[in-house]
């Protein structure tokens, strides 16, 4: 009992790490609630099985789960990505409607002199200040900067959200850091049905990466090479597919925001999606 008690305790700390992983770009597939499948030797995911990838004219998908027509998404699975009050509408295509969140935050509204906003792991915005005296408040000391409790903090080369509270003990684990989660199917059901791939603005391929880019996705335009032929645990983008290892590049390439980019670098990694980084 003891020993599966550890192993669950482990579990749960390397996956919240990502245990080096994150330069694969999987917290994209987590986001998509994807299934990890794993090769004998290797600590990292070598791919994922997802569903609602393929286009759908009936459901929505989110986190691996359809919705269908008016189907409202439980809050408390969307807090986290900053988004409230969505449901599934189909009319044109399938995609959710979710209510603008407004912080009051980031509306610029103003605190108390001399208090600060306490954050959680649960909510997006602030549940409220904290305000002296700070006598009773605990501190946190993450790479050598002090936070006090319900401050954010974020762990470097991780991808991981962290609030101070009190029985932290420098270690980054629940309940006081969690896996950041990106909601990319909330807002680009078309992009991920198109199979788009997630751009990160990092350099190099062994940088850490979380959600993508200003949710910027690069657009298949048929000159990218690849294979027509889909062979399996490949990673598929537009209508052809890569298999792992293989990669293209493309110069000056204007994003959908109407933003040049000198150079973008696409790379099969851990299928089914490309990962593309600044290169
Ligand atoms: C911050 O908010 C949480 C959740 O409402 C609450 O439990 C906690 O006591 C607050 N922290 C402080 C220091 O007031």
């Amino acid at each position: 009992m003891l020993l599966l008690k550890c192993a669950i305790f482990l579990t749960v700390i390397t996956s919240l790490l990502g245990e080096g992983c994150d330069k694969n770009g999987i917290i994209i597939y987590e986001d998509l609630g994807c299934t990890p499948h794993y090769d004998e030797g290797n600590d990292c995911p070598s791919k994922y099985t997802c569903e609602g990838l393929e286009p759908s004219s009936t459901s929505c998908y989110f986190q691996g789960k359809a919705y269908q027509d008016g189907e409202p998404v439980e809050d408390d699975l969307l807090s986290r990505s900053c988004n409230v009050g969505c449901f599934c509408s189909v009319e044109e295509k399938p995609g959710f409607v979710c209510a603008i969140l407004d912080c009051p935050e980031w509306l610029g509204v103003r605190i108390e002199p001399g208090c600060y906003r306490n954050y959680t792991l649960e909510n997006c915005c602030s549940v409220g200040e904290i305000c002296p005296p700070f006598d009773q408040i605990e501190k946190c000391v993450v790479d050598g900067e002090e936070y006090r409790e319900g401050e954010m903090f974020y762990v470097e080369k991780s991808c991981l959200n962290c609030v101070c509270r009190k029985g932290f003990k420098g270690k980054f684990e629940e309940p006081f850091c969690t896996r950041r989660k990106c909601g990319q199917q909330l807002r680009y059901a078309d992009k991920i049905e198109r199979h788009c791939a997630p751009f990160y603005g990092v350099d190099s391929d062994n940088d850490v990466v979380c959600c993508p880019e200003v949710d910027l996705f690069i657009l298949a335009d048929g000159t990218e090479g690849g294979e027509s032929e889909a062979e399996a645990d490949s990673c598929k983008f537009g209508e052809m597919s890569f298999k792992v290892g293989q990669e293209f590049e493309k110069f000056m390439f204007a994003d959908n925001y109407g933003k040049t980019h000198e150079k973008v670098k696409c790379k099969c990694v851990t299928p089914p999606l490309m990962k593309c980084i600044k290169g």
